[in-house]
């Protein structure tokens, strides 16, 4: 199998092409990547390993001639993880999110139906269905639409644009929209290695408003399994949640990664909330499971227990990137929330 992943750089790209690397021997990657702040050649120097099975192109997927030029190689499959992924951003600025989560989405779909591409995997998000109430049942994949977040309605946008092109022209195209990830190799702008780093440099701990929003969290190679699974025996035109049935309040989280790292709960600071806050995901993921036989496999303990040993382990990651542009976006954001 011949496959073309786009943003494979960041944090679930690159836990997906390791993978699919390591797990098969008869496939091959090529990863389209613009690098940008979120993305990081260091996250796939060991895919040095498999030689002439992966290969690295740097650019845009706005870039029509470039995206062109890639997708006439013809590979079997797509699977476009490229996006703006943080909510906090597009929160101060939502242009970029626009330009590649939706017209990134639409040049690829373009460029693979001209060059004939058998399937078009979409990894989309929990978020396109807004928020639950503490006892509302879990999204399912007939849920309304109903974004919060600039983030979330460019996402939504994408997922309406690959549904359109699957029935206007029968295009293959499967959505994947999974809950909350955690794992080695996501940017520490995100809640879990954000807590994680901040604690181990002692610094202070904001959480958002009450800290009883809630998220379902999933291991990101379960999250990857379920991606392998979805592109090799989806449905064409089909919608698959995926998550990981594991609901925890963000201030849980800040409180398990403090003791799990020994430091005190006084590092814990209660910021302003974030605008437009969803409250709860949660997601059932019946489909995938009955249909495909998807369930995750890694316990929420073990798997923190290995991801805080990861950030351990792997500090100068993290320290590099804790410097220029993140420190001028951290300045930005957590400096106007007030305490
Ligand atoms: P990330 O921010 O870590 O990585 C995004 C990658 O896309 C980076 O390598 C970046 O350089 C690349 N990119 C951005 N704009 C590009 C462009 N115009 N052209 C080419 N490459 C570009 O994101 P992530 O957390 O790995 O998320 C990957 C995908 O999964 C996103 O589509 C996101 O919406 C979705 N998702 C994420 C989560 C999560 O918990 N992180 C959960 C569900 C779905
Ligand atoms: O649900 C899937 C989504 O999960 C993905 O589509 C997004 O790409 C990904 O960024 C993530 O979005 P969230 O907004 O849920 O993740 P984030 O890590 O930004 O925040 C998780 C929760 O923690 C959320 O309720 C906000 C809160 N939070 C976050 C940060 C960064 C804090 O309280 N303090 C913080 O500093």
């Amino acid at each position: 199998m011949r496959l073309l992943v786009t943003g494979g750089l960041g944090f679930i790209g690159s836990n997906f092409i390791l993978s699919m690397l390591k797990t098969y021997q008869d496939l091959s990657v090529t990863n389209l990547d613009l690098i940008t702040y979120a993305g990081n050649l260091e996250n796939l120097l060991d895919v040095q390993d498999y030689g002439n099975r992966y290969t690295f192109i740097k650019g845009d997927i706005t870039d029509k001639s470039l995206v062109n030029e890639v997708v006439s190689t013809k590979p079997d499959v797509l699977v476009n993880f490229a996006a703006e992924s943080h909510v906090d951003r597009s929160i101060l600025d939502a242009s970029a999110f626009l330009k590649t989560n939706i017209i990134g989405v639409q040049t690829l779909m373009d460029c693979c139906r001209e060059y004939g591409v058998k399937r078009f995997v979409q990894i989309s998000t929990d978020e396109v269905y807004g928020s639950l109430g503490a006892d509302d049942p879990a999204f399912v994949e007939t849920n309304m639409l109903k974004p919060n977040s600039p983030y979330s309605a460019s996402k939504a946008s994408a997922d309406l644009l690959a549904r359109a092109y699957h029935k206007t022209y029968n295009m293959d195209v499967v959505i994947t929209r999974c809950s909350n990830n955690y794992g080695p190799l996501q940017f520490p702008e995100k809640l879990i290695p954000l807590m994680i780093t901040n604690a181990i440099q002692d610094q202070e701990l904001p959480v958002y408003g009450d800290g009883l929003n809630v998220r379902d969290w999933i291991h990101v190679l379960d999250h990857c399994r379920a991606i392998d699974t979805v592109m090799r025996d989806g449905k064409s035109g089909g919608i698959y949640n995926i998550g990981g049935s594991c609901e925890y309040t963000n201030i849980d989280i800040v409180r398990l990664i403090l003791t799990k790292l020994n430091k005190p709960f006084s590092l814990i600071k209660y910021v302003q909330d974030r605008p437009g806050h969803d409250r709860r995901y949660a997601m059932n993921a019946a489909k995938i499971h009955d249909e495909l036989g998807w369930a995750p496999s890694i316990d929420f303990e073990e798997g923190i227990d290995a991801t805080i040993k990861w950030y351990i382990e792997n500090e100068s990651w993290w320290r590099k990137i804790k410097s220029g542009e993140y420190l001028d976006y951290y300045e930005k954001w957590y400096g106007n929330l007030k305490k």
